[in-house]
Parts: C-alpha cells; structure tokens; sequence
C-alpha cells in the first residue's frame, strides 16, 4: 500500500517568534526562495514513494509547515492538537477542519492537556506502542487519553534537552523494527525503558553530532529514509541495516526547529500487529 503523507508549501513560513532554542537569534534569518526550494527537493523525493496531500498554509500560522504537530492519526482516527505556546495555537483550527472535511474522526483531549501531535507520538514498528515524548510541549498526563482514544499502549518518555523539546528530533522508530535515537536527549529512566523494550541489536544510538544535524528526523518509508544530514559513520550503519538514505538539506526549517520528519505527517497508520510488514 502507498504510504500517506501531509504537508503544506512554505510560503507563509517565516522565524517570527522563538519558542525553541533553534529560534533564538533567527528571527526573520530564513530566506525564502532557498526555504521554497528545499522544501520542494523533499517534496518531490517523498512523492516517489508516497501519495503527498497538501494543506493550504495560512497567514499568521508561519510553523504550519511542520505539519507532524497536527495530531496523531492511526486508521480513521485522529488525536488532534492542542499546542503549548500561544503561537501555535491558531494552527489548530485549520488542521481540525481540514482532519473533518477528509472524514477522519478527530478526537480533543481535556482542554488542559497539551499534545503536539505525531511530533512527541510515534508508532513503533515492531511492538503495538506509542512511544510519547514529553516534558516540553506535550503533558505527561497526555498518555492515557491517548491510550484510550487509540486504543493502543502509550510509553511515556520524559525529554531533558530543550534542543530536542519534540520527540521526533531525537527518536524515529524504523521499518524494519530498528529505534534510531538519541540516548542523551530522554532521563535515565526513560533511556531505560527504550534498553527494556527494545533489543540491543534494534537500537541506532547516535552521537551529539548527529544529533544536532536531525539525522533522527528522518522520514522513514519501507527502506527508504529521507533526513537532512548523517555522518559517514550512521550512513554507514543505516546501509549495512538495509536502509536507502537520501540527504535533503533542510538548513531553513532547522532554524525554526524542525527538519525533514516535522515537514510531513503520515496519514495511513494502522494498528502495529496489522502494519508490522507494510511500508
Ligand atoms: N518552530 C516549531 C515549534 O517550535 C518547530 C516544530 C518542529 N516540529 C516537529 N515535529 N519537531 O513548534
């Protein structure tokens, strides 16, 4: 089955507040026909693979580009966002509608719950969880409603490193069952819970540089995976795994934050047990 993917052009992007530390100092730094550029070489490299729909951006909404904070879905759900930072809040209505108007039933949490969506939630691909990063944009209390909603086991991980507030710059779990992550980016007892469930020869631990270059944001499709920069080394790992790894330069969007993986979101989860072999 083709994979599905949702993004939105970067044409109202912009760095115009700082709610990260990739922010700070970038106001304004991102130029846009280089940004309009590079989001277009990832565009058309994960179209390739996977059926690309696109959300109309919005003026004001500069960061909708990171189309992986809209909710998390699995099948014909989706847990919708409800951002931390009021900068981001009036994202929420344009994903919501959009969401209803392509028939997915979208479910709110309490309204004093914040979740940031497949940002901070991420299917695994070996065991039926979700693994859910938090500690900077989505609330702890986040991972029963979840739970419920979805009905699928949530696994908390508390983030320690505001470089990586979201989840998915310092974890991608894999197609073949492997967990690319960062180990420095989650507290002790987070780091061992990823040791507990997942088996040492699926763990990619990466190193500070690689790191701080996205290489965990990375789009995984089957055995194809799409991330801004790895070192010889990863690049190396990833090849002897089986993985196809394409470089797509995202220097714009990493000012903002994000990378590769917060461009897009998958649109086509289903329940582990029956996705476990699909892309
Ligand atoms: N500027 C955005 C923010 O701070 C970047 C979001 C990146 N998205 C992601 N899924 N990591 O919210």
């Amino acid at each position: 089955m083709t994979p599905t993917l949702l993004m939105c052009e970067p044409s109202r992007f912009e760095v115009s507040y700082v709610i990260n530390p990739w922010m700070l100092g970038n106001i304004n730094s991102s130029k846009r026909a280089l940004a309009a550029r590079q989001w277009g070489r990832l565009h058309r490299a994960l179209a390739r693979h996977a059926e690309v729909r696109l959300i109309e951006p919005v003026a004001g909404c500069p960061d909708m580009v990171f189309t992986a904070n809209a909710g998390l879905v699995l099948g014909e759900r989706v847990v919708l966002a409800r951002f931390r930072h009021g900068e981001r809040r009036g994202e929420e209505r344009y994903f919501g509608q959009w969401f209803k108007a392509q028939g997915f039933e979208a479910v709110s949490l309490p309204p004093d719950i914040s979740f940031e969506g497949a940002g901070d939630a991420l299917l695994d691909r070996a065991a039926p969880i979700v693994w859910m990063g938090h500690g900077f944009r989505t609330d702890e209390r986040a991972a029963a409603p979840i739970a419920a909603a979805l009905a699928i086991e949530v696994v908390p991980l508390r983030l320690v490193d505001p470089r990586f507030y979201h989840l998915d710059t310092c974890l991608c779990p894999l197609a073949r069952g492997e967990v690319l992550y960062y180990p420095a980016a989650f507290d002790s007892e987070s780091r061992r819970r990823i040791e507990t469930l997942v088996p040492a020869h699926a763990r990619i631990a990466v190193g500070e540089d690689d790191a701080r270059d996205f290489a965990c944001n990375a789009v995984n499709l089957g055995e194809h995976l799409f991330l801004n920069r790895a070192s010889p080394q990863l690049l190396a790992d990833l090849g002897a795994r089986g993985y196809r790894v394409a470089l797509t330069p995202l220097t714009e969007f990493m000012k903002a934050g994000g990378s590769a993986k917060c461009l897009t979101l998958r649109l086509d989860e289903q329940q582990p047990q029956r996705a476990a072999a699909a892309a």
